[in-house]
């Protein structure tokens, strides 16, 4: 059975968490800065479990000691950007956290592989990255799956199939610098531009972009179900060796012509994190797309770094 920690126990953590244990056994360890509420949250998932009639084993702590030996770390601890603070402000907060949690985890589980999800993500990525110590092989961020989920469904409703026919796929950073690659998603098999006219796709790629804004515009928090189905869906591949593509955060060493940036891109995803970054050939428009993601991402990451 695998062991997983999940570290952040809010919205997102914890739906992550009812997701994984309902899918496949698991140890599951929530950790959390405020008292009680990992606790908490791990007994009412048990419970839920137990609704079913079936055995859980998750755990709630306030440290790492219980996190011990884990073989996937999820970090999904931050805050949300408050009124008056800058994205630098937030990158340093959030930096600091991610810091503090990849290093206390990865201490204790030398040989996990690391999923990032607290944003703003591909710079969050290096933070762990750099705390952690870890191999990027180890080290991936959860984004392109998200925004991919997110084209699909909002393809699906525009060409009125179901999602189950849509291919879409998304790489780039994980916000307004995404690379959406309409030519790249299809309908039943077919180019998207077959199922639908221009504006249409390019409806539907705004709709993806602003995905998770509109959902904080309505909610008032952001979004947490997508979220957690896309860390699952991630985890399952690594944790059952399934050697699936998924689009998420790597470090990229020369690959797309981009080195020293966590960005988007497909990764064949299995025991042991990355074991694959897939090249795909992109237009140039494409190519100079996830450049320009790369850029910004190097520039935030050294403020989180704290190099600039
Ligand atoms: N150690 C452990 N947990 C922490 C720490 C820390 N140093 N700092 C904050 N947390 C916890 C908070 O106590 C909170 O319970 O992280 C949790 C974050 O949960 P929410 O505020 O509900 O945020 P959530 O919606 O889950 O989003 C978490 O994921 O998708 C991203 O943008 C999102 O960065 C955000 C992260």
């Amino acid at each position: 059975m695998a062991k997983i920690t999940i570290v952040g126990a809010g919205n997102v953590g914890a739906t992550a968490a009812h997701v994984l244990a309902t899918q496949t056994p698991h140890e599951i360890v929530l950790v959390d800065i405020v008292e009680g509420l990992p606790q908490g949250k791990a007994l009412d998932l048990a419970q839920a479990l137990a609704a079913e009639g079936r055995d859980a084993r998750i755990a709630g702590a306030n440290s790492y000691g219980p996190t011990k030996g884990s073989d996937l770390i999820v970090i999904t601890a931050g805050i949300a950007r408050k009124p008056g603070m800058t994205r630098e402000d937030l990158v340093r907060t959030n930096a600091g956290i991610v810091r503090d949690v990849a290093r206390e985890a990865a201490a204790r589980s030398p040989h996990a592989v690391m999923m990032v999800v607290s944003n703003p993500l591909d710079v969050m990525c290096h933070v762990a990255h750099a705390a952690s110590g870890f191999p990027r092989e180890r080290v991936v961020g959860m984004a392109g799956a998200l925004d991919s989920a997110r084209l699909a469904a909002a393809i699906a409703h525009e060409a009125k199939v179901p999602v189950k026919d849509v291919h879409a796929l998304v790489l780039g950073s994980h916000g307004d610098l995404m690379v959406a690659l309409p030519g790249r998603c299809t309908v039943r098999g077919e180019p998207l531009a077959r199922a639908l006219p221009r504006e249409r796709i390019d409806a539907a790629v705004a709709k993806a972009r602003e995905g998770g804004a509109e959902i904080v515009g309505l909610l008032g928090t952001s979004a947490y179900y997508a979220p957690a189905a896309c860390i699952a869906r991630m985890a399952r591949a690594i944790l059952d060796g399934t050697g699936e593509i998924v689009p998420c955060a790597a470090l990229l060493s020369g690959e797309y012509g981009i080195s020293g940036a966590f960005i988007g891109v497909p990764v064949r995803l299995g025991e042991g994190g990355i074991l694959e970054i897939v090249e795909i050939g992109l237009s140039s428009d494409e190519k100079a797309a996830l450049a320009k993601a790369a850029a910004s991402v190097r520039e935030l990451a050294d403020v989180a770094l704290g190099r600039a």
